[in-house]
């Protein structure tokens, strides 16, 4: 079984939907770049080892980077899971676990690289908007996609509803994306495309709204 470690910075919820998945992986260790991260009680309720690397003890991008790797190399990961872990990381830490690193974000890639992203998917008008599972590289929200799950955005949405209807297709694409790197299903080609030796079709079409 291959060992994971999730990066979190914040409530975790990823982490849960991983944890509590269907899983042909073991999660290793936790770790967060913040003590006062909720999803680490929820980790260390479940037995799952955690560390906090706080990114307010270095001085610089590059010793946190440097601190980082370090706990992470020390729990022997085969992936590296960013679980919404909100820090940049440097081309360094990329690096070393490339192809074996991989982002969930809260947009369908590459639109909305960055923060904000539901609250900038209304602003805009776009009828559809979703997330996006990659591999990491160091072009920030730019990586080779694994998986995407689009939703339609209704014209009452705020902020909230619209965030927490992509949420919840979050949890079902992540762990799917994770079992995939972990039975082997999905690599990085040398040439930096997603090799996906498990599916090759297409889900159904979403149109919104819809036709009548
Ligand atoms: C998630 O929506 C995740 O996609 C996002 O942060 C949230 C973390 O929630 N990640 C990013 O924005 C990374 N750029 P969680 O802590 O409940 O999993």
């Amino acid at each position: 079984m291959k060992n994971i470690v999730i990066l979190i910075s914040g409530r975790g919820s990823n982490m849960q939907a991983l944890l509590t998945a269907d899983a042909n992986y073991r999660i290793a260790a936790v770790i967060s770049n913040r003590a006062d991260a909720g999803g680490l009680a929820f980790a260390q309720a479940h037995g799952i080892p955690t560390a906090v690397v706080a990114h307010r003890d270095h001085p610089d991008r590059d010793s946190f980077d440097a601190a980082l790797a370090q706990v992470v190399d020390s729990f022997q990961p085969d992936f590296v899971i960013l679980a919404g872990f909100m820090r940049i990381l440097t081309s360094y830490f990329v690096m070393h676990y490339q192809g074996r690193l991989i982002n969930i974000h809260p947009s369908l890639l590459p639109s909305y690289t960055g923060l904000h992203t539901h609250a900038r998917a209304l602003q805009d008008g776009v009828k559809i908007h979703g997330c996006t599972v990659h591999f990491v590289t160091p072009d920030l929200d730019h990586g080779p996609i694994i998986i995407q799950a689009a939703i339609p955005v209704l014209a009452d949405d705020t902020e909230h509803t619209l965030s927490a209807r992509v949420l919840h297709e979050e949890h079902r694409v992540f762990p799917q994306a994770v079992r995939w790197l972990c039975a082997g299903q999905i690599e990085l080609s040398k040439d930096g495309k997603v090799v996906n030796r498990s599916r090759n079709q297409a889900g159904l079409a979403l149109i919104s709204p819809a036709l009548e």
